[in-house]
């Protein structure tokens, strides 16, 4: 009897202590303190391009922060997904532009900025790998080596690549699209490494949007009502295609790589192609600009554009950013979609993964080429 109380009383125990142990562990009962930081181009630039720039920027002004009365150097108007997700990881603060003097960065912070470009020298702006180097400046000072492994690296890259590329070779074969994306794409893994070796090693990487049907790009390339400029959809979905691949492969070869991919291309796509049953019933044009689009000039103080009247109508804020309803369902999809929007997992699932062990699951070639393919008759259309 004694020793069936003792077994009792063990068992008890190691229940206890596999419960409390590591609470990181216990999905959705507690969200470790880590933090989130981004990198990347305006889409999630927090406010950098702001500070960085000599002259006015129109996204300090309104209407850009429109629905929150906060112009704050945000592309929306309103929050951006980043902000969404910091929340939803239990952030008390927002995270802010790690350029701006004198913010609080204790639980991360936006390296990312306007015009950004993996290759090439944008303008007033960094590069993937000076935004990585600023990281590396302000690390001593802000963060130890164990929050920054567990914390969440955020990063979208690559349209301005593509977009200086189309422009500055309106005429380029096949050949030259494809070693135009192997040179951006092994740059790319390049700079993620040095990320990776600085510390980080919970990756969030954003596909491509499909970067013809923007607005500002169905404009500028007059594709008319209903088109959208498929050479750039093609480039995107080639920069697509060799993501999931490359980064099964740095978590193969690189101790404690943990990543995820979220399908930034069909969550536009479907949203543009199927936009009712996202409640949006403008996707092809802004809300906020001027021209056949609407897509240009958001902000400028001389240019007279025009605002709609109902942004939650609106998939597009101005000529290439979402407005805050769209950021916000990005913002629940990378936080909790399923595999077939994020993979091999979402961000709530990263950021409970042990560190330190490898992941499961590898990404898998399935989604993006078969969602787009079957838009009508899969039911896919409600994420
Ligand atoms: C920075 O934000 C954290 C919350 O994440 C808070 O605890 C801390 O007091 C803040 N620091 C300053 C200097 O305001
Ligand atoms: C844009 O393309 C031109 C011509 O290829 C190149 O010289 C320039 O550096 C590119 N700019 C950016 C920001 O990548
Ligand atoms: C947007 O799409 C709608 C519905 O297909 C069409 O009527 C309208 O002309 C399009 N607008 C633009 C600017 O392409």
């Amino acid at each position: 009897m004694a020793d069936h109380c003792n077994l009792v009383s063990v068992l008890g125990l190691l229940l206890v202590l596999t419960l409390f142990h590591n609470p990181i562990t216990v999905a959705g009962q507690t969200i470790p303190a880590v933090g989130l930081f981004t990198f990347g181009d305006s889409n999630f630039d927090a406010g950098n391009k702001q500070t960085l720039a000599k002259a006015f920027v129109a996204q300090g002004f309104w209407p850009y922060g429109k629905s929150r009365d906060d112009p704050y150097g945000k592309f929306s108007d309103g929050l951006i997904a980043p902000d969404f997700v910091a929340k939803f990881m239990g952030i008390p603060i927002e995270i802010p532009a790690a350029l701006k003097p004198n913010v609080n960065v204790s639980r991360g912070a936006s390296f990312a900025v306007a015009d950004a470009t993996l290759l090439g020298a944008p303008v007033e702006s960094l590069t993937l790998i000076q935004q990585v180097k600023r990281f590396n400046q302000m690390k001593p000072a802000n963060w130890n080596d164990d929050f920054i492994k567990k914390s969440v690296f955020m990063i979208y890259i690559g349209a301005n690549d593509y977009l200086n590329f189309t422009k500055n070779n309106p005429n380029a074969d096949a050949s030259a699209q494809q070693a135009f994306v192997i040179s951006v794409t092994n740059k790319l893994k390049n700079d993620i490494s040095l990320l990776y070796s600085s510390g980080a090693s919970k990756f969030v990487i954003q596909n491509l949007a499909p970067l013809g049907c923007l607005p500002i790009v169905r404009q500028d390339y007059n594709t008319g009502m209903d088109q959208c400029y498929e050479k750039l959809n093609d480039l995107a979905k080639q920069h697509n295609e060799k993501l999931g691949p490359m980064l099964n492969d740095m978590a193969k070869t690189a101790p404690g790589f943990q990543f995820t991919v979220f399908d930034f291309y069909n969550a536009i796509l479907r949203r543009t192609q199927r936009n009712m049953n996202f409640r949006f019933s403008i996707t092809n044009s802004s809300c906020c600009g001027v021209g056949t689009h609407n897509a240009y000039g958001c902000g400028l103080p001389n240019v007279h554009s025009k605002l709609c009247e109902f942004q939650r109508s609106y998939l597009f804020f101005d000529g290439r950013h979402n407005t805050e309803k769209a950021q916000e369902m990005f913002g629940h999809l990378l936080f909790g979609a399923d595999p077939n929007v994020i993979q091999p997992m979402n961000v709530r699932e990263l950021v409970v993964y042990p560190v330190d062990e490898p992941m499961r699951e590898s990404w898998e070639p399935t989604t993006s080429t078969t969602v787009q393919a079957s838009d009508s008759s899969r039911g896919y259309e409600f994420y």
